[in-house]
């Protein structure tokens, strides 16, 4: 459904993504983990729009994204959330929901007073967005300023406005990071919740415990360049990975436990918790 294929990606002397070739496909949960730096985030920068590609292709079926301006890879069903949290803060909730519904030609305030096509139409964008709301537990919010919401809410708002236009690849960049015990498992209910036979999911994460427990397909990057794929059984028991996390054996199980304090999981974030071990 989704591929990557022979991508590079340059920036000035920097080799972020090197020849990097992998499917993502519809129906699974496919996770990219790696160091910071790996290039996780450039991945889903690419395919979304927001950085060109310097060689290779990223396909979505049979159209070549890497071609297309972003609202054309949103409107040909790619949609994603930011590593850090991309809201309008001034704005509420709902409507923070349906601007991503508004067609691009023409203006909320217009489409509202243009008569009644339009007025049904956007009533009918503004029951999507409040059914998208009611199941990520988010309509007591829906008139609340996103910016007045706490952290872990608005990371749920994000997912809820990749969500609304009912996506075929949701590109999820570390939707749980900063988030407490209680709020990464809530949102592994939502993911999981959200898988369906025909959307891809892609998850970017940390939490090595949330991934290896909902993930279908792991991709571990390192250094730009893709060092195994695999289920997560598979990248547990692989010598390779387990030598690249932190340089020894069992690696991945430190990580996990390292994962499920919250400071901890800040402090992997921010690249302080992880040494990889560069072969
Ligand atoms: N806009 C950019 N300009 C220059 N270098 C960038 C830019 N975005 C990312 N990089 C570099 O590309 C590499 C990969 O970054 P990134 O994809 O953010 O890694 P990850 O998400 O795995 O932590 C890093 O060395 C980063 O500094
Ligand atoms: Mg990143």
């Amino acid at each position: 459904m989704l591929r990557f294929e022979h991508v590079t990606k340059r920036f000035g002397a920097l080799n972020a993504i090197n020849d990097v070739t992998f499917d993502v496909e519809p129906g699974l949960i496919t996770a990219i983990i790696g160091p910071n730096g790996a290039g996780k985030s450039t991945l889903v920068n690419m395919a979304a729009g927001s950085y060109s590609v310097t060689s290779g292709r990223i396909l979505l079926d049979d159209i070549e994204l890497q071609r297309l301006p972003k609202y054309r890879i949103a409107h040909a069903g790619l949609s994603r959330t930011y590593q850090n949290i991309r809201l309008f803060d001034g704005m509420s909730v709902l409507q923070n929901l349906e601007v991503v519904l508004v067609p691009p030609h023409i203006g909320t305030l217009i489409a509202d007073s243009f008569g009644l096509a339009s007025r049904a139409a956007a009533e009918e964008r503004r029951a999507r967005c409040h059914a998208v709301l009611q199941r990520l537990g988010l309509a007591p919010y829906a008139q609340r300023l996103a910016g007045s919401l706490a952290y872990g809410q608005q990371k749920l708002v994000e997912l809820a406005r990749a969500i609304v236009a009912e996506p075929r690849v949701l590109l999820l960049d570390e939707p749980a990071a900063g988030l407490n015990h209680g709020e990464t498992e809530e949102l592994k209910k939502h993911i999981l919740e959200l898988r369906t036979p025909g959307m891809a999911m892609v998850l970017i994460e940390h939490d090595m415990k949330l991934i290896m427990s909902i993930s279908d397909r792991i991709i571990v990057m390192n250094r730009g360049a893709v060092l195994a794929k695999g289920t997560p059984a598979q990248i547990r028991a692989n010598p390779e990975v387990q030598e690249a996390y932190l340089g020894h054996p069992g690696a991945t199980d430190d990580i996990e436990a390292a994962a499920r304090g919250r400071q901890n999981r800040v402090r992997l974030r921010e690249g302080e918790g992880i040494t990889w071990h560069q072969p």
